[in-house]
């Protein structure tokens, strides 16, 4: 299996004044831990990190151990364009791909082999978590407007994985008509393409706060 790593963000939620990707986790980039769960995945025989060229030499030092199993890809300036640019990229032979945030480190071997296996069978899969919480509906004036049923509820995480083929169409459609999304699966969803729901784990945060930081430090060697 093919596998994409968007890692070209400026991480400004995170307030660290670079890239988030580099910060410093017991030792290693927090790219560096997203990598090593990817590569104790038996399924990931192609990687390719997507970044911005500005952030190249830092990044390619700090995953250096990864060595020649990794391929650089520029990104763009958001993350749609960054995972256009990869697509574009992946050589031919590639049927199916998975995406997977380089923000979320704390993914296991065993879960991107579960979307390995369930890319078997679909064409679109996605990793995801029911929501505990109750989620409101808000509007601009922070007043809550609705409570969607909770039993329908799930949070999208990463990795979602795709036929090639029909991830690339979905983004020329997206280019023509200027959809913007924050992940891939939404573009299915506008086309009406069907997406499979892989159940995950609560573990696979998305980096994005100083205290996700504190939490990744926390479980980073709990994964394997
Ligand atoms: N990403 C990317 N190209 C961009 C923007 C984001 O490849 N132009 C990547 C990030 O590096 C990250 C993933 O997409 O691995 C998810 O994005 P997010 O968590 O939003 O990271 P940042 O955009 O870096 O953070 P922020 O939104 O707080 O600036
Ligand atoms: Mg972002």
């Amino acid at each position: 299996m093919h596998l994409l790593i968007p890692a070209a963000g400026s991480g400004r939620r995170m307030k660290a004044g670079k890239n988030k990707l580099l910060i410093n986790l017991e030792g290693e980039s927090l790219l560096y831990w997203t990598l090593k769960s990817v590569f104790n995945s038996k399924e990931i025989k192609w990687v390719g990190v997507i970044g911005q060229p500005s952030d190249k030499d830092e990044i390619i030092k700090s995953i250096k151990e990864f060595g020649n199993k990794i391929n650089w890809i520029n990104g763009g300036k958001t993350r749609q364009e960054s995972v256009r640019n990869g697509l574009s990229s992946l050589p031919k032979s590639a049927t199916k791909v998975l995406i997977h945030d380089g923000a979320r480190c704390l993914i296991q071997p065993s879960l991107i082999d579960k979307c390995v296996s369930e890319m078997r069978d679909n064409d679109a899969a996605v990793l995801a978590i029911k929501v505990t919480d109750t989620i409101k509906f808000v509007n601009k004036h922070h007043y809550i407007e609705n409570t969607p049923d909770r039993d329908n509820l799930w949070a999208a995480q990463t990795p979602q994985g795709f036929s090639v083929r029909r991830l690339k169409e979905a983004h020329e459609l997206a280019v023509e008509n200027n959809w913007m999304v924050t992940d891939d699966s939404s573009l299915f969803e506008m086309l009406n393409w069907p997406v499979k729901i892989i159940e995950g784990n609560p573990l696979n945060i998305k980096i994005t706060s100083p205290l996700d930081l504190k939490i990744a430090s926390l479980f980073l060697n709990d994964l394997n």
